[in-house]
């Protein structure tokens, strides 16, 4: 297994594999897309179900991930390879790899152009140009729609967020990647909780939490269900590598079980906070919420533009969406990367130059089919079912076909094809005995493929959300 090890890199300990891993969970999916698919399925119970996903099928599949980058310390493509050895199906599985380096470059290609919408908005916010638009609401449309229909601009942006994202992994895991997430992550935490403590003073603060944390089940539609179930992959970044590829930078000396609850703990407790942010505001000035979906572009600015210090409060905010957005660029390419690394035997330069230049390249091509007049359905970009465009197709198939399938096989995988005694003996090095390893067992064998399972169907049975 050795040979190519010494010159992959590692983290240099456990704060770094923490902190770069919940950087790639915490993302646009936490502060994005979960308020509003919360808010769209009416709250508490939505979030109940969230949770019950979070802890039974998403946290044992991100163990099984990071399991398997550790002990092969590969790529995807060559972890399964190693694995798979003398097993059924060994010419298979490597597939479920190159399915996860696939996903990793359509991800990365249009969430690149969402998240260059935030580093837009940070310029408007400090100019103050967001606060005046803001007065208006139909303003900020205007001039959102136009934004989204001029190519020129959306492949700017698109063009900067893509060079930071190279520009770090081009360093390196401890010197690009573990040193960008170090500051960027506190950074992010720090102006999380400053916005927390600044919606406590609304006057919505109350109503938001209600809405949030008292579940009333009748909201509850089956395709909530589901959709709770699919984003639990897509907010803690399973299903394509990306947490397997971290894993395996990961020292032996580091408890698996450990780092998987503490990470997933933050992914949730982020996305619940940024929940408690825009409901506050939001709830502060009974807005009519129409499309939900662009409540951070459109409904946040404007209701920031009524409080005091607003241009001040939205510029931070779209700073924390752009530092979230960018921790989670970063593994993107990296797990596409990694793979060039590895199995193409090339160096970290030429494949993060190489890799990225590709993905900008896809990515410039989906942005400027971005039509000022399909803007509002296109922009489901984010985990729905939404096909128009290119774009929307894009998202479609990676959110809802890509990322549970891969994580129904990474299941099946650590579960099934792999003997217990290997998996045992990788989630013990770092940790001790496992007491929980049987219920470990049980979930990945049996729940999580269940679960996963459930969903496909749906999907191929057309169950509409909502
Ligand atoms: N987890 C990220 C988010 O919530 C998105 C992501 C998916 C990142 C898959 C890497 C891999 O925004």
């Amino acid at each position: 297994m050795g040979e190519q090890v010494s010159s992959r890199g590692t983290w240099s300990g456990r704060l770094g594999f923490v902190l770069a891993a919940a950087g790639s969970a915490v993302g646009l999916g936490n502060l994005w897309k979960f308020p509003y698919i919360t808010y769209e399925n009416g709250g508490g119970a939505f979030v109940l179900v969230y949770l019950a996903a979070i802890v039974m099928v998403g946290l044992p599949v991100m163990m099984a991930e990071v399991l398997l980058g550790r002990r092969t310390q590969r790529n995807p493509v060559g972890a399964f390879r190693i694995l798979s050895q003398g097993k059924r199906g060994h010419r298979l599985w490597p597939g479920v790899g190159v399915l996860g380096v696939i996903s990793g470059f359509v991800i990365l290609s249009y969430y690149s152009v969402v998240a260059g919408w935030t580093v837009r908005y940070i310029g408007l916010a400090i100019s103050g140009r967001l606060e005046a638009m803001a007065v208006h609401p139909e303003a900020l449309q205007t001039f959102f729609s136009g934004f989204l229909g001029s190519g020129a601009q959306q492949v700017l942006y698109h063009t900067i967020f893509m060079g930071a994202t190279v520009g770090i992994v081009i360093l390196g895991v401890q010197k690009g990647i573990e040193r960008a997430t170090k500051v960027l992550m506190p950074l992010l935490f720090l102006i999380l909780i400053a916005l927390v403590a600044y919606s406590v003073t609304t006057p919505g603060f109350g109503e938001a939490l209600t809405f949030l944390f008292r579940p009333n089940f009748s909201q509850l539609s089956r395709g909530a269900v589901l959709e709770a179930l699919g984003h639990s992959f897509f907010t803690l970044s399973l299903g394509m590598g990306a947490m397997l590829t971290y894993g395996s930078y990961m020292k032996r000396d580091n408890s698996i079980q450990k780092a998987a609850i503490l990470i997933t703990f933050l992914d949730t407790l982020i996305a619940l906070m940024a929940c408690v942010v825009m409901f506050s505001v939001i709830k502060s000035f009974d807005f009519e919420v129409t499309k939900s979906a662009v409540i951070l572009f459109t409904t946040l600015p404007t209701v920031f533009a009524k409080l005091p210090g607003g241009s001040l409060v939205s510029a931070l905010f779209y700073l924390l969406v752009a530092f979230a957005a960018l921790t989670s660029t970063i593994s993107l390419l990296e797990v596409v990367s990694s793979y060039a690394i590895d199995e193409l035997g090339w160096g970290r330069r030429r494949a993060s130059l190489t890799m990225g230049g590709a993905i900008w390249l896809f990515g410039a091509l989906s942005a400027v089919s971005l039509g000022a007049n399909d803007t509002l359905s296109s922009i489901n970009v984010i985990g729905r079912s939404s096909t128009a465009g290119v774009f929307g197709t894009l998202d479609y198939l990676a959110s809802n076909w890509f990322l549970p399938v891969g994580g129904f096989f990474i299941a099946l995988f650590t579960g099934w094809a792999m003997n217990p005694r290997e998996s045992r003996e990788t989630l013990e090095e770092g940790h001790g005995p496992m007491r929980a390893y049987s219920f470990w067992h049980f979930l990945i064998r049996f729940a999580a493929p269940l679960a996963i399972g459930a969903i496909i169907v749906s999907v191929i049975l057309g169950v509409e959300y909502n």
